[in-house]
């Protein structure tokens, strides 16, 4: 996640092929991170929102999530589908209404998505979180993973390494037990939806 690009810039990169992930790295960081530090069963209903180019949905298949990957996108998920044959991409934006039923999920995921890496306490990601919040099962998580340095430099032409206590004054408008932790620049932040 080392480039951020408009969301509209994204059809170009993922074009010429988008990041390139080492599946065993990915694999044993996620199954760490985010299966065991969760306590995630296999089988649950899992949406990854911002999925870009289809690798971490497909991966989080293999590991045994029913899991849905939708991107702003186009050309990514043109090109995660191309991918991944037989894996489910659905092209929307997050910030307004998405083609699933309320609350259909489990887990809603999401690693990266630009929104999250501005102004977590603007408009923009408090109605993007609320808007999601609406596909998760109650009682279901909020799982963000991002990339952030933690200096809390935010400035006017990059995007922004916000704390740990921005991802949580965020979060905690959700769910006031959410969870935030940082391993090596990645930031992971998990609220519970309300039942
Ligand atoms: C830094 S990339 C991360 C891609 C992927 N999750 C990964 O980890 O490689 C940010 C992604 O957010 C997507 N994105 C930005 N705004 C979005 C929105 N409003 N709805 C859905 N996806 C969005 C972009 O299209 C892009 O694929």
């Amino acid at each position: 996640m080392a480039t951020l690009l408009a969301p509209t810039g994204y059809d170009k990169f993922y074009a010429g092929g988008g990041w390139r992930y080492s599946r065993v790295r990915e694999w044993w960081w996620h199954r760490k991170h985010l299966v065991r530090r969760f306590d995630l069963p296999r089988g649950l209903r899992m949406l990854e929102v911002a999925c870009g180019s289809g690798f971490h949905t497909n991966l989080f298949c293999r590991m045994g999530f029913d899991c849905v990957g939708t991107d702003i996108s186009a050309t990514g998920i043109e090109v995660a589908r191309q991918n991944y044959p037989g894996r489910n991409f659905v092209q929307g934006d997050a910030t307004a209404d998405l083609s699933f039923d309320e609350a259909s999920f489990d887990i809603i995921i999401t690693r990266g998505c630009s929104i999250y890496h501005y102004d977590l306490s603007g408009a923009t990601a408090l109605n993007m979180t609320r808007n999601l919040m609406r596909y998760i099962k109650p009682g279901g998580r909020f799982i963000l993973i991002i990339a952030t340095d933690l200096s809390g430099n935010k400035p006017v032409d990059n995007i922004w390494q916000n704390t740990l206590a921005d991802y949580r004054a965020h979060f905690s408008k959700f769910d006031p037990q959410c969870t935030i932790d940082w391993y090596r620049r990645l930031a992971i932040s998990s609220a519970i939806k309300a039942n």
